[in-house]
């Protein structure tokens, strides 16, 4: 994407930002190679989500959704972050605004890996699993080493399954409470890759515009908040975070 140039009005508001929140989903992750779930070729247009995403589902057949989160991991590991989360990362390190905090919706840990630290993850993560009768923890490499056709017994008789927050689960509630104190604190709030139709996730951009926080989404496609942002960049996020990343560095 060429040099982004921003209005005289953001740039000013850019100038006196002290907290940015970036706030991210699937699509950040799609130019790694990982499918979002809706959209064209989303995971939920091929594969029913009340089958492989809900504690009902690991109930009724374990072995499948075991199956499905640890090919699910593996592709994960296979991917590489792209130049968004890498930008995002920059953003960070170069502590271009004194505070900042990603908070994402991905579970496949590539935040982390392109260097991001203030990393808050809503849905958790597919790099641990945890026993679903005593929540001990462990690695879910490990676990999938030890047994990849079905979820590991833990000792307590109880089964592994993957640290990720399953529709009809609650958000971990520090995790979200710390989201929504940020956006609500934010003087920028940055979505990036989401269709933001599932809450309480989505309700975090409601937080920070409510606000006041000049907010800026990153998406090919429309979302139900496109109408409110102050600046839209309709790009794939691996083309415009960088250019929004440089444009926010040189206005700082
Ligand atoms: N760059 C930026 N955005 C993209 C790109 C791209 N290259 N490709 C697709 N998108 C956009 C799509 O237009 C879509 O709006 O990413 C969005 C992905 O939306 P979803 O698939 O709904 O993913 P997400 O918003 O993260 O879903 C939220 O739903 O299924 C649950 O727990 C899961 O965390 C997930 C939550």
């Amino acid at each position: 994407m060429e040099t982004l140039t921003l209005s005289e009005e953001i740039r000013e508001r850019v100038r006196e930002a002290r907290s940015l929140v970036a706030f991210s989903g699937a699509g950040v992750s799609r130019e790694s190679g990982l499918d979002t779930f809706r959209g064209a070729g989303g995971l939920w247009e091929k594969m029913r989500p009340e089958e492989l995403a809900t504690p009902q589902a690991f109930r009724a057949d374990p072995e499948k959704v075991w199956r499905w989160y640890a090919w699910r991991f593996r592709q994960a590991a296979e991917a590489a972050p792209n130049p968004a989360h890498l930008a995002l990362a920059r953003l960070e390190l170069e502590e271009v605004f004194p505070s900042f905090t990603l908070v994402t919706q991905n579970v496949d840990g590539l935040h982390r890996r392109a260097g991001s630290r203030n990393v808050l993850e809503l849905h958790g993560t597919i790099l641990r699993a945890h026993c679903n009768r005593c929540g001990q923890s462990r690695d879910m490499g490990e676990a999938i080493a030890e047994s990849s056709e079905e979820p590991p017994v833990c000792s307590c008789g109880g089964k592994y399954r993957p640290s990720v927050v399953w529709f009809g689960e609650a958000l971990p509630d520090d995790v979200f409470a710390q989201a929504a104190e940020e956006s609500a604190s934010a003087d920028l709030f940055l979505s990036v890759g989401t269709s933001s139709t599932v809450y309480p996730a989505a309700g975090l951009i409601e937080v920070a515009k409510r606000a006041g926080a000049l907010f800026v989404e990153v998406n090919p496609e429309p979302t139900p908040f496109s109408r409110l942002a102050d600046l839209r960049l309709a790009a794939p996020a691996g083309e415009a975070v960088p250019a929004l990343v440089d444009a926010l560095s040189r206005h700082r």
